[in-house]
């Protein structure tokens, strides 16, 4: 016997909604005086805590008014800047449930929306609607981010569209069903590019992105690479062997050396990122 139904992934957390609310300036170390929504246990879909991390103040801000005021937020910079860990690592200290979606050329529609799929129901094969990642998240108290925004596919840009806007419902078509998002849904987004494509050649593969749907993006914050200092400290975090007086020394240098070679960024130069520190 086929019957068609829908099945769902599981719960993305024990709890519905944010629980307490948490200082900024405590949780980031950021100078302000905001108060954020967060949960007070985690699930499997909080990302791991990076102790090491360090938060730059404009993004985490920009983030921070992501979550608690339901904007949304696309962060824009150069590659390896901590863009995609940082709104990871704010999730994580939230306790919000985080999902990383990278938009390569091969993400398709129904691979973010949901098809008809064969599965085993007590023993029959049923023919069920499987849902794809953006009906799951947007019935859920969770983060959504899109990687790579800028790489994505025009048609698939055009299913994210419909939920940029905060009161955003997904139509399911094949379905007849409507979906309200949560009101502890969220999303997020980054990108190389602000939507104009590149020039510079070192991000081949980025498209232009129809400027109607950057225009519901409330907020765009640029990170591009920190200071030396702050960077420094980044990777003597991470390599406790160099945190001696000669160490130290030594990340400077290499910092210093990373510093010169993005002063002369052009094509064919490529210019080093946090993430050579691994
Ligand atoms: N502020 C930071 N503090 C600690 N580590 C960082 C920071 N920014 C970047 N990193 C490290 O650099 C790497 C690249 O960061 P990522 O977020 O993937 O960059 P992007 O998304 O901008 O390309 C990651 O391994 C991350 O842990
Ligand atoms: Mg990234």
């Amino acid at each position: 016997m086929t019957s068609t139904q829908t099945v769902s992934t599981q719960g993305a957390h024990s709890l519905n909604a944010p629980d307490i609310t948490v200082s900024a300036r405590a949780l980031f170390g950021i100078d302000t005086d905001l108060e954020v929504p967060a949960f007070s246990t985690g699930s499997a879909y909080v990302p791991d805590i990076d102790p090491s991390y360090k938060f730059d103040p404009d993004t985490t801000l920009a983030i921070l008014a992501g979550f608690a005021f339901n904007r949304r937020v696309m962060i824009q910079g150069y590659h390896g800047t901590g863009k995609s860990t940082h709104i990871e690592q704010v999730a994580a200290r939230l306790n919000w449930p985080c999902i990383r979606v990278n938009l390569d050329s091969h993400i398709s529609r129904i691979d973010l929306i949901g098809k008809d799929a064969i599965v085993l129901q007590d023993g029959k094969q049923v023919t069920a609607f499987r849902e794809g990642i953006l009906p799951w998240a947007l019935q859920s108290p969770v983060a959504i981010v899109f990687d790579e925004y800028d790489a994505g596919r025009p048609d698939v840009m055009f299913v994210i569209q419909r939920v940029l806007e905060v009161e955003g419902k997904l139509t399911l078509l094949d379905q007849n069903k409507v979906i309200r998002p949560h009101p502890f849904f969220r999303l997020f987004a980054t990108a190389n590019t602000i939507g104009l494509g590149d020039t510079t050649g070192l991000y081949h593969g980025t498209q232009q992105i129809n400027q109607g749907q950057m225009d519901r993006w409330s907020i765009v914050a640029t990170l591009n690479y920190l200071s030396a200092e702050t960077e420094t400290s980044i990777v003597l975090a991470k390599l406790p062997d160099y945190q001696t007086e000669a160490g130290k020394k030594t990340v400077e240098a290499m910092v210093a050396l990373a510093d010169l070679t993005r002063a002369a960024l052009s094509p064919g130069i490529f210019p080093p990122s946090c993430r050579r520190a691994r």
